[in-house]
């Protein structure tokens, strides 16, 4: 989507391919300690991100900032929780460094390791003990993703001490007074295995989103994708029937995200109907009834 590039994730998997291919090169270069601003001004968001408020969110997350409150974002995937983190980091001129969250995750992935190279061993920040240090918000994205032992590694950073213990390195690092944690998490995937621990839950302040309400969702739609105002609101009308179809034989309602799919293809040229099925229909069901219920909304506005 258009603001894709605001996205910096760090993912392990990513990064752990990186260094292998770097190896190296890096072998020659003394043990890495750059400065604060050079470590997070990759993590800066320059340009404004678009973000259309639904409703008090941007007070209240200003005012949870302000006595860095530890948040959580609630709600259904592809709802605005991310583009509103960095619209919120972009307002506050914080860095944000954003992990996506996975089941090999470990508890080193985010908090750092000890790396062998040339010289011997050095060590290496993860991502939240870069937040940490440094002074960004580090945003978890769907933390349930993670294993419980992974997350716990939070827990001393969101009380009263605001600490993060690295125990291979021996190192308690004192969050930079600018450190804020971030975690957002679906509710509706939840299942007793994949549930934040109440422990967990209870350090964190929340924010529930959901789709925006008929006409907001039309306006970031038409923004997102570039279709008119019309074309947005018939695809919300669509969205929404299909929100009425969530425990009735679909398990997850049709996103704003998706919804902005189908707009950027019909943009491009693509007919409204092969649209639609390409980008709602297919994707969520392979129900022959559920697409036939589907294909007779999207037939309905198109
Ligand atoms: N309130 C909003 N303002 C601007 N864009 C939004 C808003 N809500 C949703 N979007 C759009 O929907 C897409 C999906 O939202 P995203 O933040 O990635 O969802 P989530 O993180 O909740 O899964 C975004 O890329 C953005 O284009
Ligand atoms: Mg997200």
């Amino acid at each position: 989507m258009r603001n894709e590039p605001f996205m910096r994730t760090y993912s392990p998997r990513q990064q752990a391919m990186a260094r292998a291919a770097a190896a190296t090169t890096v072998a020659s270069r003394p043990a890495s300690t750059g400065t604060t601003a050079d470590i997070l001004t990759p993590y800066l968001v320059t340009e404004q991100p678009y973000y259309r408020p639904v409703a008090d969110e941007v007070e209240l997350y200003e005012a949870a900032y302000s006595v860095r409150m530890p948040m959580m974002l609630k709600g259904p995937t592809g709802c605005g929780k991310t583009r509103f983190v960095e619209y919120m980091a972009w307002k506050l001129g914080k860095p944000l460094i954003t992990v996506a969250c996975n089941e090999d995750m470990t508890a080193s992935d985010l908090v750092g390791r000890f790396l062998l190279d040339a010289n011997g061993t050095r060590w290496q920040d993860g991502p939240l003990a870069v937040a940490a240090r440094h002074g960004a918000i580090c945003y978890l994205d769907e933390v349930v993703e993670a294993r419980q032992d992974t997350t716990v590694v939070i827990h001393p950073l969101t009380d009263a001490r605001r600490v993060l213990p690295l125990e291979k390195k021996g190192e308690l690092i004192d969050a930079h007074p600018d450190f804020q944690i971030v975690i957002s998490y679906n509710p509706g995937y939840q299942s007793l295995m994949k549930d934040l621990k109440q422990s967990t839950k209870q350090r964190f302040g929340a924010l529930d989103f959901n789709y925006p309400e008929h006409d907001i969702e039309a306006e970031i739609v038409a923004h997102e994708s570039g279709v008119t105002i019309e074309v947005a609101k018939n695809l919300v009308h669509i969205g929404e029937r299909a929100r009425n179809l969530k425990g009735h034989g679909l398990d997850e309602g049709l996103s704003t995200r998706m919804l902005i799919y189908a707009g950027s293809l019909i943009a491009k040229g693509v007919a409204p109907l092969a649209a639609c099925r390409v980008a709602l229909v297919r994707p969520i069901t392979d129900d022959p009834d559920m697409r036939d219920a589907l294909d007779s909304a999207v037939t309905t506005y198109f």
